[in-house]
């Protein structure tokens, strides 16, 4: 079943709206806070290139967590899925996204999955390039090849205030260190990461993105294979299972579609050959998921039968 109208998807918005008001937008990354925590909107993308936008429509969010994803599909291109996995495990943690827990207790010198930020950093360190500019630059093409817009950067002030307030992000960077799994300079990594967390797009965008992983890994749009089937197989697959964090097994008996959120709110949703969701409302939730953003996509499911279960 397909969205059929606009003023359809304007009610669901609607509906989810007020769960707003039980969350909070992030406040351990300051620049984050600048955003109204009660807007919330959506996009859908479908192969043919229909799509509809609703609630608050252009506003911008960053990637944050969702550039996780874009990052491992990049370094399994780059390295081979068997380099990145004896790095990087492939199993849900249970545990709070940035917890340093279970890089000492299980497991040890390896991070358990790349959706949690202990991975994420370490399949960051994998990103080919000469310079930290050259790497950025490598994840900002493969974004631009995903939404088929080249004019997507990253928001300088949200780079610098991760940057500057990333302590924890240090400490599991210099745990992996320690143990061999990241090898480069700890501050050269951490302007990588803070930089690829900050890309900027609209909802529409993230759709268009989400789309792509939902198509095999093929921009229906550009008619262009951006990445090979399995890379985008192995991500839709982290997506269900760690895509939401410790959130993951109830997001996938409630809305039942591969997706990864980000602390900026914003949520990206791949409908296996069906069509792409971008979502974006600041207000989270303690595990770190937009609030509104989940009840909506849970409303959606149900209506559109989105499930893959
Ligand atoms: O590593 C961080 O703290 C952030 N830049 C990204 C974390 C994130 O989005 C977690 N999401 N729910």
């Amino acid at each position: 079943m397909q969205c059929q109208s606009q003023p359809e998807l304007e009610q669901l918005v609607a509906e989810a709206r007020g769960y707003a008001r039980l969350g909070k937008a992030a406040d351990y990354i300051p620049a984050l806070q600048k955003v109204d925590p009660e807007l919330l909107s959506v996009s859908l993308f479908y192969p043919d290139g229909c799509h509809f936008t609703a609630g608050d429509g252009n506003q911008k969010l960053t990637l944050q967590s969702i550039s996780k994803v874009i990052t491992l599909a990049l370094a399994i291109m780059d390295r081979g899925a068997e380099y990145v996995f004896e790095r990087v495990g492939q199993e849900p943690t249970g545990d709070p996204f940035n917890s340093i827990a279970k890089l000492e207790t299980i497991n040890p010198s390896k991070p358990l999955n790349p959706m949690i930020n202990a991975g994420a950093l370490a399949i960051t360190s994998m990103i080919k390039g000469n310079s930290i500019k050259e790497r950025l630059d490598r994840i900002l093409d493969f974004i631009h090849d995903l939404t088929g817009n080249s004019a997507v950067s990253y928001n300088a002030e949200v780079a610098s205030s991760e940057f500057e307030t990333s302590h924890l992000n240090r400490a599991l960077c210099y745990f992996m260190k320690q143990s061999k799994v990241i090898n480069e300079d700890v501050e050269e990594l951490m302007e990588l990461y803070s930089k690829q967390c900050s890309i900027e797009m609209d909802c529409l965008a993230l759709a268009e993105m989400g789309c792509v992983f939902a198509m095999d890994g093929f921009n229906t749009e550009t008619e262009k294979q951006v990445m090979p089937r399995d890379v985008a197989r192995i991500c839709k697959t982290f997506m269900i299972t760690c895509g939401m964090y410790n959130a993951s097994g109830e997001f996938a008996i409630n809305v039942g579609i591969p997706a990864k959120s980000g602390v900026s709110g914003g949520i990206m949703a791949a409908v296996p050959g069906k069509c792409g969701i971008g979502v974006f409302g600041a207000a989270l939730d303690e595990k770190g998921n937009s609030l509104a953003g989940l009840k909506l996509l849970e409303m959606m499911s149900r209506k559109y039968s989105l499930s893959m279960f």
